[in-house]
């Protein structure tokens, strides 16, 4: 089994990200046979066109990810852009994938209809994705929800090339837990960096605070019943929570007597703690860039390697070679 995954610099890593994609991809690499997670600088450019920003976030995101237990001595952990046959292998996936393929793509329709300017690359984002998949014979691609169908447009266009030019390209599946599948926003929609919505991982605590203490909630006052299955504040706090205290919560949402500003408070604290350890070593991470700039070498020295085997195998697959 290959594991394999990315991530955007477009912004703070949240806590949509890190149950949706880093807690799960850090886990699966004591069953990969091998395991890649790489942070999607090109993808980011789809959103974001600030230099000084989009470099920001990029040191961030390694460090997040180290701080968050990826051990890049089991995984390679390395930027997309370090490995230029991604552009390369997209270039070539997007002459045979048909038009309709992408014009189903539900996430750009999304971002579309949330006014972020369109563009070809954002229209040709899951090209890319798929390139950055198919690169490193990924079996096992986990993500959250919102991004299964990317990884179904990647197994589509891999079968297209296949039958096109021969078997040459392995078909890879989605890996979602269901528990998790779509962490709500401060607004209650799918917390997302393109958003504005999110719980931040690391960072000043003002700003964890101000934005926990910014989800919308209905407005039902302390002593009124509350249903927590439709309640942001809960169905974030439930993350952190076994079942058996995930329905003691419930219970008291239900029973009447606990406020909206103190279920929040409950909630800070729940995140504050979880992440605690991670903040102490983000901090140790901070201290040794030598270190950090290590991983990004030996991450990029990593991937490359395989990257241009199955270059070699798609330049001879088409005629270019
Ligand atoms: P964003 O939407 O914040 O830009 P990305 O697109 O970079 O996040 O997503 C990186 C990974 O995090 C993907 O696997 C994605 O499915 C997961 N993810 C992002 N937001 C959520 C969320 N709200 N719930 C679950 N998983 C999420
Ligand atoms: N599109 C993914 C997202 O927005 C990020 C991503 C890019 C990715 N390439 C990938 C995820 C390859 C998994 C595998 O979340």
């Amino acid at each position: 089994m290959r594991f394999l995954s990315g991530i955007q610099p477009s912004g703070r890593l949240h806590l949509g990200n890190y149950f949706g994609s880093m807690k799960p991809n850090v886990e699966c690499i004591s069953v990969a046979d091998r395991s890649f997670y790489f942070i999607v600088d090109l993808h980011a450019l789809t959103t974001l066109h600030d230099a000084k920003l989009l470099h920001e976030y990029r040191s961030d995101a390694i460090l997040d990810l180290l701080a968050c237990g990826f051990d890049p001595e089991k995984g390679t952990l390395f930027f997309q852009s370090d490995v230029p046959e991604h552009t390369e292998l997209s270039w070539i996936l997007s002459t045979v994938t048909p038009m309709g393929l992408l014009e189903r793509a539900v996430s750009y329709k999304e971002k579309a209809e949330k006014g972020i300017a369109t563009s070809v690359g954002l229209f040709t984002y899951p090209v890319l994705m798929a390139a950055d998949i198919l690169l490193y014979d990924a079996t096992h691609v986990p993500v959250g929800k919102d991004q299964k169908q990317h990884v179904e447009i990647a197994r589509d266009i891999a079968a297209k090339f296949n039958h096109t030019f021969g078997e040459t390209l392995v078909l890879p599946e989605p890996v979602i837990r269901e528990d998790i599948a779509v962490v709500p926003g401060t607004d209650g929609q799918k917390m997302s960096k393109s958003y504005g919505n999110t719980i931040p991982l690391f960072g000043d605590e003002k700003m964890i605070k101000k934005a926990i203490m910014g989800i919308v909630t209905d407005s039902k006052g302390v002593e009124e019943s509350k249903d927590p299955d439709s309640c942001t504040v809960y169905k974030m706090h439930k993350l952190f929570l076994t079942a058996s205290e995930a329905k003691k919560l419930a219970e008291k949402y239900r029973a009447g007597g606990l406020g909206y500003g103190d279920a929040k408070k409950m909630l800070l604290e729940t995140v504050m703690d979880y992440f605690a350890p991670m903040r102490g070593k983000r901090s140790e991470l901070e201290k040794k860039p030598d270190y950090v700039r290590e991983v990004i070498l030996q991450g990029a020295k990593k991937a490359s390697a395989v990257a241009e085997t199955t270059m070699n195998k798609v330049r001879k697959a088409v005629g270019l070679r």
